[in-house]
């Protein structure tokens, strides 16, 4: 099977394509439906199937012959411990944490949150939720305080699912103190706290509301897998939006099944029974998809890698791993490439390790840039596949789809779109674009089984963000062509969002933060060029008239304020007081040409300035602090 007739009957048949695909899941009731599209651009896929995500993970294959197949292994650099889950030791682990759950109320449809690090436990949480139909929400564990509590008072949890610390390097992170701060900040409150005390830090529980892990797990019945619709909800996930409200992507039970089981094979060319390792994080898309759900739904054996590329203990670490477990293919952002050519530039570090087994690289999250995909290709000898997709698809949107049939790469391009997804140029007026021309990419409707449901509770958000720009597309937001060979090239985002070491952040949530301090009058935010992490938020702010404040002061608040109220993964060090922003005659602030300035860039000074001597102001701030030239 070739991939032009793989894609086409995609596009041609999707009820035939995916009607074939769904056979990969085992379900309660088979659908006898594919598609019901009365509703566009709600599209369903399977939509009289039942099915339980957790059975397809784990049951099946302890029942299958998998049982003493290693599921899961957890491999922590920071705390120096490998610990192995066979599928039957996780399966009775989920089933125990899904009885104690069960036992503190949480019934099909419920929402719980999980707030934890990279541990076990945080797969088992997920895991646990979708075995009693319960929707899951994981919050990254670098944001701080107010994230969780927005997440919290719109998702409205009945059990938050937590852990006493998360280990940076030469740092712990207490979880405890943030997650009474935000459920002191939230409207809602949940009414059960579960939490895993780790030995490098103990958290403090407050009386009637938090409970012992441990202990819940340990006096809890193993419950059993609750059979859900194909179309209930197995989980929310926020991402930055344009605002500082997050938006809650919603992804279903059997649509996520059979679009993650199938690209396992298609898309990463992996056996059952092959170890796969996504070196990500579970509170990102790619650790719900490629870490938790699709390896296992595959019988893989997943690894989850608590530590980061470099410094624990060197940029060998991945190298380690891989070769300590047999991983055949590894799944990760370029940065982490970035970050390991920085500090062993000649791979001096790979030769030390038995690679033998591991036979492809995958790359997604930012913009992969040539040289690093040189180095890396160069470094190991293998194949590096550059992948574009996005939180709201929830898995590859376009790839070099070696599973069914190998193409050459050209660096720059993460090649051609996946099976299911309809991937079009668009300019301004909706026209498709010649090849070479620069457009929105969109996406033709339906979406492929997988991708996004809808928003949490905002279906007309959902509405407006997505569906309403290019009617009949998804507008993904990203801004790109393809040439005459069909490849697809990401050139940058088309919203206020910025890519932090492949973390999606969004600038407007940054600038309200700002705005918040009370000497700020006026804010800007952009992302400018960074060497390891891509890209860096940079704010410019004014202050307000009459504020008799040292700029230098001022410029530490704002660091610590937006470090506070979002987190630290946002990466928020410099802010520049400048005495005007650059606007246009209709007010609008000339962000790009900031940018362009700060990144040393060629710039013109726009037709509808106000008034062009502010961006000289501009240029010279940022030179006496190191941008521009
Ligand atoms: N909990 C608490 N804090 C966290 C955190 C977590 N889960 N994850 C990150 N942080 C903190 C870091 O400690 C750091 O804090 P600091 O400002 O005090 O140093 C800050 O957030 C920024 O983190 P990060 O972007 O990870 O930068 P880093 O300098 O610690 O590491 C890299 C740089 C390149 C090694 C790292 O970004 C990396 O491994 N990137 C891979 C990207 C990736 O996996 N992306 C997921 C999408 S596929
Ligand atoms: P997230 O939702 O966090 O996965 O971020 C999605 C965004 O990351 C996309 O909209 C792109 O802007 C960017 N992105 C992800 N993968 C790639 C890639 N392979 N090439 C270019 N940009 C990418």
């Amino acid at each position: 099977m070739t991939y032009k007739a793989e894609y086409e009957r995609s596009i041609n048949e999707p009820e035939d394509f995916w009607g074939e695909a769904a056979r990969l899941i085992d379900w309660e009731t088979a659908p006898s439906r594919i598609l019901d599209d009365a509703n566009p651009p709600f599209y369903r896929w399977f939509p009289d199937g039942v099915l339980n995500t957790c059975y397809n993970a784990l049951d099946r294959h302890v029942d299958g012959g998998r049982a003493d197949q290693p599921a899961l292994i957890y491999d922590s650099a920071v705390t120096e411990t490998v610990k192995t889950y066979t599928y039957r030791e996780l399966r009775d682990e989920v089933a125990l944490l899904a009885g104690a759950l069960v036992e503190f109320g949480v019934t099909k449809g419920d929402t719980v949150i999980i707030y934890m690090p990279m541990i076990p436990e945080t797969a088992m949480a997920m895991l646990a939720c979708a075995r009693i139909g319960a929707v899951h929400s994981v919050v990254f564990g670098g944001f701080a305080a107010n994230e969780l509590a927005t997440r919290i008072d719109h998702a409205k949890p009945a059990v938050i699912l937590s852990a006493s610390c998360g280990i940076e390097p030469g740092r712990i992170v207490e979880y405890k103190p943030l997650l009474d701060e935000a459920i002191a900040l939230a409207d809602h409150k949940p009414h059960t706290v579960m939490m895993l005390q780790r030995p490098q830090a103990v958290a403090t529980m407050v009386d009637g509301r938090d409970v012992d892990w441990s202990e819940a797990v340990g006096r809890a019945a193993p419950a059993p897998c609750v059979p859900v619709s194909s179309t209930d909800p197995l989980y929310i996930l926020y991402t930055s939006g344009t605002t500082g409200e997050p938006k809650g992507v919603v992804r279903d039970n059997g649509g996520h099944a059979v679009a993650l089981a199938w690209s396992m094979r298609a898309l990463y060319d992996v056996e059952p029974g092959e170890v796969y390792w996504a070196a990500s994080d579970v509170g990102w898309v790619v650790g719900h998809s490629y870490i938790v759900y699709a390896p296992l739904f595959h019988g893989c054996t997943t690894v989850l890698y608590e530590g980061k590329p470099v410094g624990t203990p060197d940029p060998g670490a991945f190298w380690r791993v891989i070769s300590q477990h047999g991983v055949s293919v590894l799944f990760t952002a370029p940065t982490a490439f970035r970050a390991i050519k920085r500090d062993d530039p000649d791979g001096v570090y790979i030769k030390q390790y038995d690679l033998s087994r591991f036979r492809t690289l995958f790359l997604a999250g930012e913009r992969c840039d040539p040289d690093t995909l040189h180095w890396a290709e160069e470094k190991l000898g293998v194949p590096v596949i550059d992948h574009w997709w996005q939180t709201e698809s929830g898995w590859p949107m376009v790839t070099n789809p070696v599973g069914i049939e190998v193409f050459p790469v050209k660096a720059g391009s993460p090649t051609l779109p996946v099976p299911g997804y309809d991937i079009r140029v668009l300019d301004d007026e909706g026209n498709e674009c010649e090849p070479g021309q620069v457009g929105a990419i969109v996406v033709r409707l339906p979406l492929p089984p997988g991708a996004l449901l809808t928003l949490w509770d905002a279906d007309e958000r959902f509405l407006d963000a997505y569906m309403e720009q290019y009617p009949g597309y998804y507008a993904s937001a990203d801004a790109g062509y393809m040439d005459e060979d069909g490849y697809v090239y990401i050139m940058s985002r088309m919203d206020d969002i910025i890519n932090v070491a492949g973390h999606r952040l969004s600038t407007g949530a940054i600038e309200e933060v700002l705005a918040d301090h009370p000497d700020v009058a006026e804010c800007a935010v952009v992302g400018v060029s960074d060497e390891l992490k891509g890209q860096l938020p940079l704010g410019f702010v004014v202050l307000q008239a009459g504020a008799d404040r040292d700029p230098a002061e001022v410029e530490s608040e704002l660091i610590a304020l937006v470090r506070k109220r979002i987190g630290p993964v946002v990466s928020f060090k410099t802010a520049v007081v400048v005495k005007r922003l650059p606007k246009t005659r209709s007010g609008k602030t000339l962000r790009s040409t900031m940018r362009q300035i700060a990144d040393g860039e060629e710039w013109k000074t726009p037709p509808t300035i106000e008034d062009p001597t502010v961006l000289d102001e501009i240029a010279e701030s940022l030179l006496a602090i190191g941008y521009g030239t």
